[in-house]
């Protein structure tokens, strides 16, 4: 079998893979850059992706503005010219400026979740930045085709789907999550594309959440998706723009340290069960010295934690005191590989299923 190519508008991906964005730094553009070469679509997190920038502290919105240029720039240099995406959530309270610096540094695709991006059409207006919303429900991925057509009169120009295996924020029910009673991603996978055929609406549908090996990508094919959207399995890469104590984090953890928490961004996300998070169970909140004004809905008096600090924390090495984002297949994750070998895994394994 060809391995079957994504097509995003103009846009042609040789694998049918997208790399997720994963902030706060672990996907820069090294990972987005080495996923990129290899055909799939490389995406840069914009969260805080400053965070090493001398003024960071003081000036942050310029440092990750000047910071996101650069990775993008670069990420594109480095791929010759390859495919680079930015991610940036809804819930960031500086998105409309990451929107436009990713549109002038010539992103080739903004995928945005963690909320509804209801206003994105407006900043990619007039340029040929593809536009993708992240969902994990019928009810999202109505909403945001509905309004964008009403408002703008354009389509996304492609969806993704994330369901409850994914590492991240997840945009499902805290107890639906840790009971197993959330919609699983086949489900909501089925009733996105039996809406899509009765409006008429024909864009590519990308899965993600659990996505592991080549098995699992064919097996979402089959069920009617074009592509994929994977995060975990690029994490113990070399390329990874993560600490090498984080990703050995990841060749540690066991099924039993992957737990579902609760973020200050108001939503459950997956992560890794460490010490970090085992204080938080004891002491139910950390002191808080500093806000950075990241998001939205966060107001340091009552959040149990800077999630910027334990983001930037766990990314710089200092793991045990940062927060790592998992998804549910990380215990499988047994070694450090080339972005190269695991491109090249994927896509023999595609083949033969
Ligand atoms: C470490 C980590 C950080 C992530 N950060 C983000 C993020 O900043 N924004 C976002 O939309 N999704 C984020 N995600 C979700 C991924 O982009 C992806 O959709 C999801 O993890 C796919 O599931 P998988 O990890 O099982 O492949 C993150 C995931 C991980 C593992």
């Amino acid at each position: 079998m060809k391995i079957p190519e994504l097509k995003i508008g103009d846009i042609i991906l040789k694998a049918p893979i997208i790399q997720g964005g994963m902030g706060v730094g672990v996907s820069r553009s090294s990972l987005a850059a080495a996923v990129a070469a290899e055909g799939g679509l490389g995406v840069i997190s914009g969260a805080q992706i400053g965070f090493d920038e001398p003024d960071f502290e003081t000036n942050t919105l310029e440092a990750n503005i000047r910071s996101l240029k650069a990775h993008i720039k670069s990420a594109k240099e480095k791929s010759n010219n390859g495919f680079i995406g930015v991610n940036l959530m809804v819930a960031m309270k500086n998105y409309a400026e990451l929107v436009k610096a990713s549109v002038e540094a010539k992103a080739d695709v903004i995928i945005s979740g963690a909320g509804l991006p209801l206003d994105l059409p407006k900043f990619v207006e007039n340029t040929k930045v593809k536009i993708i919303p992240i969902v994990s429900s019928l009810k999202a991925a109505r909403i945001i085709t509905t309004s964008w057509k009403k408002t703008y009169n354009r389509e996304a120009d492609a969806i993704i789907i994330e369901g409850p295996e994914a590492g991240g924020h997840l945009g499902f029910k805290f107890n639906d999550l840790t009971e197993h009673t959330a919609q699983d991603l086949e489900t909501i996978t089925a009733e996105i594309i039996e809406y899509f055929k009765s409006i008429n609406l024909n864009i590519p549908i990308i899965v993600a959440g659990g996505i592991y090996n080549g098995y699992d990508i064919a097996k979402f094919l089959k069920l009617g998706a074009q592509g994929v959207q994977m995060a975990t399995r690029f994490v113990p890469t070399f390329e990874c723009d993560a600490s090498e104590e984080y990703k050995s984090t990841y060749i540690k953890a066991q099924k039993e340290d992957i737990i579902i928490t609760k973020s200050p961004v108001g939503l459950p996300g997956r992560a890794i069960r460490n010490d970090f998070l085992k204080n938080l169970e004891e002491n139910g909140k950390e002191n808080i010295t500093k806000c950075y004004r990241c998001l939205n809905h966060c107001d340091p008096a009552d959040t149990p934690y800077c999630i910027t600090m334990a983001l930037i924390n766990a990314v710089k090495g200092n793991v045990n005191e940062g927060l790592l984002f998992v998804g549910s297949n990380a215990y499988r994750c047994d070694k450090i590989e080339s972005v190269k070998d695991v491109m090249k895994s994927l896509l023999k394994e595609l083949q033969e299923a």
